[in-house]
């Protein structure tokens, strides 16, 4: 019997980036959340920001420094809480890092996936939502919206993680009764909590772009590097669907309440379904700095492509979900927590 009869829901890397912004829009709809977290891309800090912005008492959340990696580990935590569903963040997502260490990304990603699946197989949980990406689309050469059936194939290490961990899941739905599991393909996640006290803060030199136009942006890094301007675009450089995190995080409470209608397995794209270049988030970045981010043309990044963006239909009618915040808010939102938390959650 578990020490706790509320129903919780556990969140799987809830003190990263997204996880962190959906924890405290899922506090905020009334959901009790437990996260589990082994901290390897994180801190405890974000944990302290929800607590004071959903008006709840210092170290109140339930946090468990766990690695999913460790069954026994994880198991306590299911006999300590009655979980009603999973939020599965937990993950290493640097594209580059997974081609240079692979075994890494398999070992965490797939085990800790695993891990988690025998445990709620266990523990009767049957209802999940996991973040998945846009990198388990097969690259297009023409640029089309990529819809939930489009062709699926990766070209990185991390990308078949993130596609077999989709699949471990479909085939635990099909083998067992009563599961329901949505996938979320989230495109390119920016901005920030509008406080300005929750944002990503990259443990090193960021890999993505806009965490770095914004390091540039306050004079930590020199100028941007733009892989390439020589793409089949409308400026010449890289087209993504930059997505802003807290609508990411009303996405996963939508989804997660999906989940007691009981329709199975589902996939979903992420995204506004717009494209921007890589010149125009620094354009907007400028703008919501006030001054000119300097930048320099480098070659190509090799594996990138000119477009990728996504068809958001089915998200819209059958989740009823939308961006609600443009590229000003994002950028705005972004600087805000950028200026207020220079060394991100190190002050
Ligand atoms: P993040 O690194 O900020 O968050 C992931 C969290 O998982 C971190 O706090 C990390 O410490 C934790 N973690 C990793 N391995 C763990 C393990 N074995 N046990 C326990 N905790 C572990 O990343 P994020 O940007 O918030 O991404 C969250 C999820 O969304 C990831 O699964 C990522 O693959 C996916 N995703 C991210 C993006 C993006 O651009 N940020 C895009 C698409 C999908
Ligand atoms: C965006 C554009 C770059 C950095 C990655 C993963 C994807 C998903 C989201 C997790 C591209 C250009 C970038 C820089 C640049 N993550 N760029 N200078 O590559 O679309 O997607 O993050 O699932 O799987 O692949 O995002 O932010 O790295 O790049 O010019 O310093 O910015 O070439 O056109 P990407 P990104």
């Amino acid at each position: 019997m578990p020490t706790s009869c509320t129903s919780h829901v556990l969140v799987t890397g809830g003190s990263g980036f997204i996880g962190s912004h959906t924890v405290l829009e899922l506090i905020n709809q009334g959901h009790k959340v437990v996260v589990v977290d082994n901290l390897s891309n994180s801190c405890e800090e974000p944990l302290r920001r929800i607590e004071k912005l959903a008006g709840l008492n210092e170290e109140s959340l339930p946090f468990h420094n766990v690695d999913l990696a460790n069954i026994d580990d994880l198991r306590a935590v299911f006999k300590q809480y009655n979980f009603s569903s999973v939020i599965h963040f937990a993950a290493l997502k640097a594209v580059g890092e997974s081609v240079r260490v692979p075994l890494a990304y398999y070992r965490n990603n797939i085990t800790g996936t695993l891990n988690l699946m025998d445990l709620m197989i266990e523990f009767g949980v049957k209802d999940i939502v996991f973040s998945s990406s846009a990198t388990v689309y097969k690259s297009d050469p023409d640029g089309r919206p990529f819809r939930e059936d489009s062709e699926l194939g990766c070209t990185s290490p991390y990308g078949r993680t993130k596609l077999y961990m989709e699949s471990i899941i479909r085939d635990v739905v099909g083998a067992e009764s009563g599961w329901n599991a949505i996938m979320l393909r989230y495109f390119n996640p920016t901005g920030a909590h509008e406080s300005g006290t929750m944002g990503e803060d990259p443990c090193q030199i960021p890999n993505n772009l806009m965490p770095y136009v914004s390091q540039v942006a306050i004079g930590k890094l020199d100028n941007v590097h733009v892989f390439g301007n020589d793409y089949n675009t409308r400026d010449g450089t890289g087209v993504r669907d930059y997505i802003h995190v807290m609508d990411l995080a009303e996405a996963h409470v939508i989804a997660l309440e999906r989940l007691t209608g009981n329709h199975g397995y589902e996939v979903f794209n992420l995204g506004s379904g717009a494209g921007q270049s890589v010149l125009e988030m620094i354009d907007a970045m400028s703008i919501a700095c006030g001054h000119k981010i300097p930048y320099v043309v480098d070659p190509r990044r090799s594996g990138d492509i000119d477009t990728i963006v996504c068809d958001p239909k089915k998200a819209n009618e059958v989740l009823g979900f939308k961006v609600s915040r443009d590229l000003t808010k994002m950028c705005t939102d972004l600087w805000r927590w950028q200026v207020a938390n220079p060394e991100g959650y190190n002050q």
